[in-house]
C-alpha cells in the first residue's frame, strides 16, 4: 500500500487524482482540502470507497492546519510515498487587471506565498515522514508558465509563483536534509478545470493518468527535474 498525500484535492486535478489513484487500487490517499464540509464530489469518494481515501483538512496558507493534518497522517500511516504539491490559484482576470499600472504588493504576494511559499512549507512539515518511506517522492504541480526561457510576457503574478515553486523544488532536490527523497516540478498541462477554463486543451483525466504514470516512474536520477504531464522534459 502506497500511502499519499494531495493538496487540493476537492476538485480539479487534485480530485481526479485521489480518483484514479483509489481506481487502480494500491493506494491510500490523504486528500487533503480547507472546507470538507464543502467538499461534496470528495466525500462521496471517499464514502464509496472506504479504507482508501481519508479526507483531512489543510488550508496550504495556514501552519497549523499545516501541522494538524501532517499528525492525522502520522497517526494513521507509517510513512508517507508521495507528497502532491497540487494546491493553487490564478484568479480570474489575473491577465487582464492585475497588468503593469495595476500590480499591488498584496495580489502579487497573495499568489506567490501560496503558489510558492506554502508547498515548501508543506513538504517542509512532511519531511519526516516521507524518509520513512523506500522510495519517497515529492511532486510539485506547477505549470508550464512558470518556465523562464519560454516566458514572453503574460502574467507576472502566477509567472513569478510557478517560477519561485520550481526553484523550490530544484532546491529541495540538492538539499541534504531531503536525503533519499526524490523531488520534481511538473507542468500538467492547460487542463479543463475551474482553472484552465472549459477550452482547454487536455481534460484533468488525462492529466492526471499522465502525472501518475510519471510519479509511478520516478527514479532518484530524476531528482530536481521539470516535467510535462506525459514525461517529457521541460526547459527551466
Ligand atoms: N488547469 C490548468 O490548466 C493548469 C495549468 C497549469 C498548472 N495548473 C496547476 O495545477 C494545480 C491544480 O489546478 P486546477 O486546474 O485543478 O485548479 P482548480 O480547479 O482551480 O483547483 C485548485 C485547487 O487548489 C485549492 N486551493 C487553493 N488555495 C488553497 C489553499 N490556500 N489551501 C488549500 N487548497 C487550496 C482549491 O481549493 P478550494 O476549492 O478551497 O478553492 C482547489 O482544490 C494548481 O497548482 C494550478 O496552478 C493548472
Amino acid at each position: 500500500m502506497q500511502n499519499y498525500l494531495i493538496t487540493g484535492a476537492n476538485r480539479g486535478i487534485g480530485l481526479e487524482l485521489t480518483r484514479q489513484l483509489v481506481t487502480q487500487g494500491g493506494a491510500l490517499v490523504f486528500a487533503t482540502c480547507r472546507a470538507p464540509e464543502r467538499a461534496d464530489n470528495l466525500n462521496e469518494l471517499a464514502r464509496d470507497n472506504p479504507g482508501k481515501v481519508t479526507v483531512l483538512q489543510l488550508d496550504v496558507n495556514d501552519e497549523s492546519s499545516i501541522a494538524a493534518a501532517v499528525q492525522a497522517v502520522s497517526a494513521a500511516a507509517a510513512s508517507l510515498d508521495v507528497l502532491i504539491n497540487n494546491a493553487g490559484i490564478f484568479p480570474k482576470g489575473d491577465h487582464a487587471s492585475r497588468g503593469l499600472g495595476n500590480l499591488t504588493s498584496e495580489a502579487l504576494s497573495e499568489l506567490i506565498t501560496t503558489n510558492a511559499v506554502s508547498p515548501l512549507i508543506v513538504t517542509q512539515a512532511c519531511r519526516d515522514l516521507l524518509q520513512l518511506a523506500e522510495n519517497p517522492r515529492v511532486v510539485m504541480i506547477s505549470s508550464g508558465l512558470g518556465s523562464v526561457q519560454a516566458t514572453r510576457g503574460g502574467p507576472y503574478a502566477y509567472r513569478m509563483s510557478k517560477a519561485a515553486m520550481n526553484m523550490a523544488a530544484r532546491v529541495l532536490a540538492f538539499d541534504g536534509a531531503m536525503a533519499g527523497i526524490t523531488t520534481i516540478t511538473t507542468h500538467p498541462g492547460w487542463v479543463q478545470t475551474d482553472m484552465g477554463g472549459a477550452g482547454a486543451d487536455i481534460t484533468a483525466t488525462d492529466s492526471a493518468a499522465g502525472l501518475l504514470a510519471l510519479i509511478s516512474g520516478l527514479k532518484s536520477a530524476d531528482n530536481g527535474r521539470f516535467f510535462r504531464y506525459d514525461g517529457a522534459e521541460l526547459d527551466w
